[in-house]
């Protein structure tokens, strides 16, 4: 397949190094071929588990689609490929009824309770029947609807009779079809399922956040709601979720059979679980949950349970529903994995931001597959709800959950009370009295200028590879330069000489020479992850970018206020607060002024700068519609670099609309209400 497009490619190319088509229609012809490709290969990768492409041609192929879609943006198709990457303009979600209202299912805890629901169901049809049983999948519940082989719409749950619509943001999940194969699909219908997010995707994306002093999620179900929530589709593009389907609804289904039905979907490209199986006696049923009771633990993704479905329509149609859920399917849910174990001390743990965490330290046991030794105990309040003494038995739980937790005391077991748990005053590494602020749940040391952890915790930060990426130093060098005196702050680095290194216990001259080249080579980073790798609290990677394009210069952040910080898009007053507060220490700001003269960038680059101005400077804009001249990044780009403000919806406080070529209706008629000015693509350039 790629030997041809390559020969298609060279075929054409011209004195410019770019494929040119002899014929308009071949361009026409390209796209759609490319389109074609490139759902197929997805659908190999996604959903198959089996491409036939290397991951190299296949962003050949997409680079070659985006190139030809910006040029010629009257080939423009929603349900493209390209869209799956997600657009950076915010929006409010639209609420949308749903046709079917999404209704939840019944859940039991126990066997008993399966079987009284299979004898209901034997009683109530009184003829044969099947029962599909398949896995509970932990995430959040997603409607899809189809016309014409085309996703049309994705809407969240919401309360069940009309929820968000999160079309853009579904489209960044690969392994949802964007256009159907096949031709035996209904015109239209709905298809249901589950938005997940994997297990690896969750661990990577929670460590991320630790980095970043940012809140973790708590299990992967709520990292997959909040993020098919966010305003970014490019953000969700890069969280890598995930989606099974298991209900379809429409008038015109292919089959009778739940089951069966499900199978034609798997034709048609949408991932459906190969764990489903129809089931005919109760003992059957049994034995799938006991087997996904212990099999669950291998999969990729979290489940929480088993859901037993009557297979045929026409019984469901006759079974009915209650109020709330339909009588022809239960939800078993596995119970959460517990185990009981020693509590033989708790410990303290210092982070970078100075935020201390209670560890337990528990006799080992084992839960869910792994030893657990060690379980969080998050807070004073935790601690202080359990009751704890030391050597009590305690409940560890993993559920949902990536670190195991305490969950309760076996108190019958308490046969000496030991030492009642109380949370600790004074830091554990530096003795400096912990401060709780009002209303958090978290104690902190403020010594952060002294305190050894959160020190080696600011220097880790800032050599990590999203930061200065300083590869030649791990967390291991730091301990060694930090305890040997060598460094006591990041701008101490840039003082290092190799032959101060080699005094070092098993340094050799040429690691401490890469050292040293590797701390050099970072004077060469962008200030915008300069700003990131200063490890201010709340300023992630995203937000230091933000940040430095629109104050310029560290001076001009330094300088600058709440109000001028909260004016800049996506800064509010957390992020704001948090900026003052860092450089009000001085201590940061003699840091800032050392790093400054070791020669480190503080200025955005003048790539970056250039055609800067305030020709739009508080303006308010909304874009809309499709370009021919720049792409809407392009667009939202040159918005913020004149000084204005791209905003998602339009509101009277809008200033004018930027307006492509179809543009939406809604705000077309938002517009026209409000009398805000629509400035077409080439009155805008001109404007600038
Ligand atoms: S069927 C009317 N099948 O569980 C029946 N739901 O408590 C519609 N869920 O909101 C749902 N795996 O988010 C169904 N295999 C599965 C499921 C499943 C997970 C979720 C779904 C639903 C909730 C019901």
């Amino acid at each position: 397949m790629f030997i041809i497009y390559c020969f298609r490619r060279s075929n054409f190319v011209s004195s410019h190094d770019e494929p040119q088509y002899e014929f308009a229609m071949n361009v026409e012809q390209r796209i759609a071929e490319l389109r074609e490709l490139l759902h197929r290969h997805n659908h190999n990768y996604y959903i198959k588990n089996a491409p036939e492409i290397t991951d190299f041609e296949f962003d050949a192929l997409m680079r070659e689609l985006q190139e030809l879609e910006e040029k010629h943006p009257e080939y423009d198709d929603p349900n493209s490929p390209t869209r799956r990457v997600g657009s950076d303009l915010t929006k409010d979600f639209v609420q949308v009824a749903h046709k079917y209202p999404m209704l939840s299912l019944g859940n039991t805890y126990s066997k008993g309770e399966v079987a009284d629901f299979y004898e209901r169901v034997k009683r109530a049809l009184n003829e044969d029947f099947e029962i599909c049983c398949e896995l509970k999948f932990d995430g959040t519940s997603i409607s899809l609807t189809y016309e014409n082989g085309r996703l049309v719409r994705a809407v969240t749950r919401g309360d069940g009779e009309k929820g968000d619509d999160v079309t853009a943001n579904v489209k960044t999940i690969r392994s949802v079809p964007l256009v159907l194969s096949g031709e035996d699909y209904p015109a239209e219908f709905e298809i249901r399922g589950e938005v997940l997010m994997p297990w690896s995707v969750f661990e990577q994306l929670n460590s991320e956040r630790e980095e970043q002093g940012e809140q973790l999620f708590a299990n992967p179900r709520n990292a997959a709601s909040g993020t098919l929530k966010l305003q970014d589709s490019s953000v969700v593009a890069k969280r890598r979720l995930d989606a099974y389907l298991y209900f379809m609804l429409g008038e015109e289904l292919p089959a009778d059979g739940h089951f069966e039905n499900l199978q034609w979907a798997s034709k048609w490209g949408f991932k459906v679980s190969d764990t489903t199986r129809k089931c005919t006696t109760l003992q059957e049923i049994y034995d799938f949950i006991d087997y996904f009771d212990t099999a669950r633990k291998e999969l990729p993704f979290a489940t929480d349970g088993v859901v037993l479905k009557v297979n045929s329509l026409r019984q469901q149609r006759n079974l009915g529903y209650t109020s709330k859920s339909p009588r022809w399917a239960i939800a078993y849910k596995f119970q959460a994995e517990k185990a009981v174990t020693r509590l033989n001390e708790v410990t303290y743990q210092v982070g970078r931001t100075g935020v201390v965490t209670p560890v337990a330290n528990l006799d080992p046991v084992q839960l869910s597959g792994t030893v657990v030794k060690r379980a969080s105990l998050h807070n004073a309040d935790i601690i202080e709800k359990l009751d704890l003494h030391i050597g009590d038995m305690v409940y560890v739980e993993k559920g949902g959950e990536i670190i195991p937790k305490i969950t309760g005391v076996d108190v019958e077991a308490r046969f000496l009370l030991g030492e009642k748990v109380r949370f600790i005053t004074r830091c554990p590494a530096c003795d400096a009295p912990l401060v709780r602020n009002e209303g958090e749940a978290a104690h902190f040391c403020p010594n952060e200028a002294n305190c050894p952890p959160q020190i080696k915790g600011r220097i880790e930060h800032y050599v990590s590879r999203e930061a200065m990426n300083i590869e030649s130093i791990g967390p291991e060098t730091v301990e060694l330069l930090y305890n040997s005196g060598l460094i006591n702050n990041i701008a101490d680095l840039y003082r290092l000489e190799p032959s101060d290194l080699l005094l070092l216990p098993r340094m050799g001259t040429k690691s401490a020479e890469n050292i040293v080249a590797g701390i050099r080579e970072s004077l060469n980073v962008p200030f915008e992850r300069v700003l990131f790798a200063l490890g201010i609290r709340f300023v992630g990677a995203t937000v230091a970018k933000r940040l430095a394009r629109a104050f310029i210069t560290i001076d001009n952040l330094m300088a600058a206020g709440i109000d001028e910080l909260t004016a800049v898009d996506e800064i509010g007053e957390r992020i704001a607060g948090s900026v003052v507060e860092f450089f009000s220490h001085e201590e940061n700001s003699t840091l800032v002024q050392a790093l400054k003269e070791a020669g480190i960038s503080f200025v955005v680059a003048d790539e970056v700068l250039e055609g800067k101005s305030d020709k739009l400077a508080g303006k308010s804009i909304v874009i809309s519609g499709v370009f021919e001249k720049h792409s809407r990044d392009e667009y939202k780009e040159m918005i913020e670099k004149h000084g204005g403000k791209n905003v998602g919806s339009v509101s009277k406080s809008t200033s004018f609309i930027l307006a492509g070529a179809n543009m939406g209706p809604s705000k077309l008629e938002k517009a026209q209400k409000l009398g805000v000015a629509i400035v077409s693509e080439d009155e805008f350039l001109a404007m600038l």
